[in-house]
């Protein structure tokens, strides 16, 4: 199996990232570290904590930063909910227990006690908790097996016109992961856009009774229309695709170029540049960025996973 790390901010499309996660044999989820981003950190470990319950699984959950390196954290809670995770309101209060290790030591203890190129950062909020961990010890870089983040858009951003929100909220930690030299595979809006969860994508959980079918499709019926396409028929279903692409590799495709994250106030602010043609100079680090996904193959593998909940 994948040893897993998975650094989130819950935030309903993480709730789907995680569920996946869960009902995945593929996958190792060593622990989860826990970022501020759609929501406030305290919600944002709530959150975890009831998607833990909801899933019956027990992992590590370990509270990371409760703000950007720099920047003022700016929520999402308008598409979110005040929550982070609107349309979920029916589940009881948390029972998972919290770690009393922080998220940044969390990431550096077990990169350390693990073989190198052992585990993979599964990243789907701001990159906060990655990047003070590769502040505070940066021999952990060279033993990370694969960062997969979900981040940036190529083409066009959601935050506003040039920026992503992972991105966006801490362009700085973005730009700390993206020069860190471990291998980086980045999956932006230009793929996840193409990831939206219509009703024909979600039919197989219609009239499922399981608390997880149910929930899911609730949160999704709940999940904020802003920063959509207005010909949209379901929301993007953003996060979801860095588990499905460690998962399923043959679904997503790509290119390999220089990437870069614009720390500058101003309107390029938390923008992700792709450099194709190879002409930065200096050379920028290298990703792969995936901008294509079979979406309805993602989606019927992705319910097939959460029916495998009783
Ligand atoms: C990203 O921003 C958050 O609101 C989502 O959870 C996702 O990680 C999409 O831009
Ligand atoms: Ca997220």
């Amino acid at each position: 199996a994948h040893k897993l790390i998975i650094d989130c901010d819950p935030g309903l499309d993480d709730a789907i990232a995680l569920l996946l996660a869960f009902a995945s044999p593929e996958l190792d989820v060593l622990a989860i570290t826990v970022a501020a981003g759609n929501v406030g950190l305290e919600r944002t470990v709530t959150n975890t904590r009831q998607l833990v319950d909801l899933a019956g699984v027990s992992v590590p959950i370990h509270p990371g930063c409760p703000a950007p390196l720099f920047r003022r954290l700016e929520t999402a809670a308008h598409i979110h909910g005040d929550s982070g995770m609107r349309g979920a309101e029916h589940l009881p209060p948390p029972q998972a227990p919290v770690s009393d290790e922080h998220a940044v030591q969390a990431i550096i203890r077990l990169l350390r006690t693990h073989a190198p190129g052992e585990i993979i950062l599964a990243c789907t909020g701001p990159l906060t908790n990655l990047a003070a961990a590769l502040i505070q010890a940066p021999d952990i870089a060279p033993r990370i097996a694969r960062i997969v983040v979900m981040g940036g858009g190529v083409a066009q951003g959601n935050a506003t016109p040039a920026a992503e929100f992972n991105f966006l909220t801490d362009p700085h930690a973005a730009d700390i992961v993206c020069r860190s030299g471990a291998p980086l595979e980045i999956i932006p809006l230009d793929l996840t856009w193409q990831a939206e969860a219509s009703p024909a994508r979600l039919a197989p959980l219609t009239g499922v009774q399981t608390a997880i079918a149910q929930t899911t499709l609730s949160m999704m019926a709940a999940y904020g229309r802003r920063g959509r396409h207005v010909d949209s028929d379901g929301p993007p279903l953003h996060d979801p695709c860095v588990i499905g692409h460690i998962l399923w590799p043959d679904l997503m495709t790509g290119k390999t170029g220089g990437v870069s994250v614009d720390v500058l106030p101003g309107p390029n602010e938390g923008r992700l540049t792709a450099d194709w043609w190879g002409v930065a100079k200096p050379p920028l680090p290298q990703a792969k960025v995936l901008l294509d996904i079979d979406a309805d193959a993602f989606f019927a593998r992705l319910c097939d996973r959460l029916l495998r909940y009783s």
